[in-house]
């Protein structure tokens, strides 16, 4: 006699079978989605944590056209798009020059003076390019003791935002580069599906050779990088990427997935009294652990990386929590990057970014899912796109 297989069990199993094949995805063109979304969409809900695993793999990739650099590095950084006169940006691959103390310092440290520079944040009073203060304006704190090398000043995590060529032609077409920009706006904003924006977290290693070798047998990818510190001075050095948030368009609600180097609690850590190591408290979900362990094995470059998980509808109920120990650090217990980056909403009345805390009585909570439409009623919708509030008055 036959017997039947649950349905629910063969899908476990294909799922099993697809995750552990050698891997024939095609990185061309995956930014357009090989110009077939729809396709590239069938795909993606067949297991959306190997499809998230996919791009991760192709952004990782060394990119011949551009020096060799990952295929992310060549992405425009939210700083040459929301210049701080707010004047309009440079086209897409064109790069502002760097600071002349930047190519100088990293001459004299034995770095390469022509390679590339992560920009991670001015730590002026003030600035607008802030590097280190998340979204809760609190910071990561890295460990103060071993393995983390002894510093003057605490070490925080530094982050930066990137976005892709159709996010940026988007941006630059509708003039909203600057705050003058977003207060003439008349309708909600609509991104092209093929648009993709990456937030990166990193530590830093400066020139430190121990830390960096140590960071890079913890499978970290490392990176030349520089910030002003916040007594205006150039820092030059290195800097090891600890997380990673992508997104793009796929669908309407926008897909999101989040990546982080599995060591990550042996240098990050709570603000508790004592510090406690800092986890991540919302996965790896059920779903992307199998395939961590299948791409992890195939891609030795990328092995110490792992998905967290993946959002990508609201009317999905799992997983409802979802964020990176590395960006949203102390808020995890309240972070959907989905319903909170769906409040992204400016008000031309008022000239005001709608506000995410829900806890009006000054305590920190965010949505968890998605606000009704009343809520917005006076705001323009900015189609998900939080880093909309870096954009400066034209001065
Ligand atoms: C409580 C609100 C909140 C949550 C939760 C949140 N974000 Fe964000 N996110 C923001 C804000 C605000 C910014 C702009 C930060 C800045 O300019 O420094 C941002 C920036 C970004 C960017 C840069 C591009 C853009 O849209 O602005 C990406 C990509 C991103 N977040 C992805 C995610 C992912 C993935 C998650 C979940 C794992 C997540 N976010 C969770 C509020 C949030």
């Amino acid at each position: 006699m036959r017997r039947t297989i649950p349905i629910a069990v063969l899908s476990v199993l294909s799922g099993l079978a697809q995750a552990q094949s050698p891997n024939t995805f095609d990185c061309n063109k995956f930014l357009t989605f090989a110009d077939d979304p729809t396709t590239t969409l069938a795909t993606f809900k067949q297991s959306p944590e190997t499809m998230a695993w996919n791009w991760f793999v192709c952004l990782n990739q060394p990119d011949a056209s551009r020096n060799n650099n990952r295929v992310w590095e060549t992405f425009k950084p939210s700083d040459q798009v929301y210049l701080l006169k707010g004047a309009e940006p440079l086209p897409y691959s064109d790069h502002e020059n760097l600071p002349s103390e930047v190519p100088e310092l990293a001459q004299k440290q034995g770095m390469d003076p022509k390679g590339l520079f992560q920009f991670l944040g001015n730590d002026m009073p003030g600035s607008p390019q802030n590097g280190i203060q998340q979204v809760d304006g609190l910071a990561l704190k890295m460990r103060s003791g071993p393995p983390v090398p002894p510093s003057k000043n605490e070490q925080l995590v530094r982050f930066h935002l990137l976005m892709g060529e159709d996010t940026f032609n988007y941006i630059v077409a509708n003039k909203i580069y600057n705050r003058d920009g977003l207060a003439k706006l008349t309708s909600n904003l609509d991104f092209p599906d093929t648009a993709w924006e990456l937030k990166t977290s990193w530590f830093w290693i400066g020139t430190d050779q121990d830390f960096k070798a140590l960071l890079t047998q913890d499978g970290y990818y490392i990176s030349q990088a520089y910030y002003v510190d916040s007594t205006g001075q150039y820092q030059v050095g290195y800097a090891a990427l600890s997380g990673m948030h992508v997104i793009n368009k796929l669908t309407p609600d926008w897909v999101w997935t989040t990546f982080e180097n599995r060591n990550n609690p042996k240098y990050t850590v709570t603000n508790d009294t004592p510090p406690k190591p800092m986890t991540n408290i919302t996965g790896p979900t059920e779903a992307a652990k199998p395939v961590n362990t299948s791409f992890q094995q195939q891609y030795s470059n990328l092995a110490q990386y792992e998905l967290i998980g993946v959002q990508y509808d609201q009317n999905l109920a799992e997983p409802k929590l979802l964020a990176n120990s590395q960006l949203e650090s102390a808020f995890q217990g309240s972070s959907s990057c989905l319903a909170c980056h769906s409040t992204a909403a400016y008000s031309t009345k008022k000239n005001t970014f709608f506000s995410f805390n829900i806890d009006h009585t000054g305590g920190i909570l965010y949505p968890t899912s998605v606000l009704p439409d009343k809520d917005f009623i006076g705001y323009q919708k900015l189609d998900y796109v939080w880093s909309l509030k870096r954009a400066q008055w034209k001065r």
